[in-house]
């Protein structure tokens, strides 16, 4: 079955505008899906929801994580109100847990973040699985308020908090091969009922090029709202690359190689002809299907003023030297 991660929604005040009509096989992906799910989640013990006739949207405030000590703010942050913590922990993508937007907050609940190792392999000098803690105790964390860009044109300004990726690169000395990190999401079907379908190939894999990656703009993320991350948005450590389309950031990653060659990644394997490789914002070229000159803040009312996107979603001053010479149109 091929689908988009931006195909499927119940339609809500503060929705984007939906640009076309559900396909019916991913109609029916998210029936089977949801049976899926229900199984999983009698199956782990876990309070029975009746699939289809969840409130999610109407759902109590979803429960808030532990705070985070000792981090400093980023003296560069976005201004502007950051986005309703509300709306960003339970209007997402992350097919790990579901098809639509309301799943990932709603069959998470049994995801474990902790105990985490993190494989780090390839072309590096020192490779190893390391504790995730072990990983990230060297950086001094930092709130960054970040833009963030989703590819169907709507878009948030959240406080993330993590440790610039380049930093944790330089202490493990990539070799002079490395040309490219590839980044894997953990594989557990039994946590994840979103992987028991096959609508991606599993595990998530994305990938970066090696200055994309230790650009200082890139944050391997632990938080957000100053607590740690919830499962829903990729727990316990994911990317964030303020200048590209939401879907790199990938989320609860177990490994990261190190490569001479361009890794593959998942969506650009699924549907090559809508996601390419970079994925940098830019309103000047089109999804296949939709137009990404504009964008919508999550939380804005259905009817209220799409505003323009800027390139590399405002970011361009910091990054549009790594693009220097390449036609982005082709290299999307
Ligand atoms: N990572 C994994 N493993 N699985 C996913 O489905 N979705 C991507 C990205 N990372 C995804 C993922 C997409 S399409 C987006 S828009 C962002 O996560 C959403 O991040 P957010 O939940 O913080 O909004």
């Amino acid at each position: 079955m091929s689908i988009s991660p931006f195909l499927i929604r119940h339609v809500r005040p503060t929705d984007p505008r939906p640009s076309e009509i559900t396909p019916k096989a991913v109609f029916e992906g998210r029936r089977e899906f949801l049976k899926v799910a229900a199984k999983t989640a009698a199956g782990a013990g876990a309070a029975a929801m009746a699939p289809g006739t969840m409130p999610a949207w109407a759902a109590s405030e979803p429960a808030r994580g532990q705070p985070i000590p000792n981090v400093a703010k980023w003296p560069r942050s976005a201004t502007g109100k950051p986005t309703d913590y509300k709306l960003v922990t339970t209007y997402n993508n992350f097919y790990e847990f579901g098809l639509d937007k309301d799943e990932p907050a709603l069959f998470s609940k049994d995801f474990k973040p902790r105990p985490w190792t993190v494989k780090i392999e390839g072309e590096i000098e020192k490779p190893g699985t390391y504790d995730l803690d072990d990983l990230i105790r060297p950086h001094a964390l930092e709130e960054r308020v970040y833009r963030f860009r989703c590819v169907e044109a709507w878009s948030m300004i959240v406080p993330w908090v993590g440790v610039p990726l380049g930093d944790v690169i330089k202490r493990l000395n990539p070799t002079a091969k490395a040309k490219y990190v590839a980044f894997e999401t953990v594989y557990r079907p039994t946590e994840m009922p979103g992987q028991k379908l096959a609508v991606l190939k599993w595990p998530y894999v994305e990938g970066l090029r090696l200055d994309e990656a230790m650009h200082p703009l890139t944050l391997l993320t632990v938080g957000m709202y100053g607590e740690w991350l919830p499962n829903q948005n990729g727990a316990p450590v994911r990317l964030v690359m303020p200048w590209k389309y939401g879907f790199k950031s990938v989320k609860s990653v177990v490994r990261i190689v190190f490569t001479e060659n361009r890794p593959v990644t998942s969506w650009n394997l699924s549907q090559p002809r809508e996601y390419g490789f970079y994925a940098n914002v830019n309103p000047a070229v089109d999804h296949p299907r939709w137009s990404q000159a504009k964008e919508r803040r999550l939380g804005d009312a259905f009817f209220s003023p799409r505003q323009p996107t800027l390139p590399f979603n405002g970011y361009a001053e910091d990054v549009a030297q790594l693009y220097a010479g390449m036609d982005l149109a082709k290299l999307f």
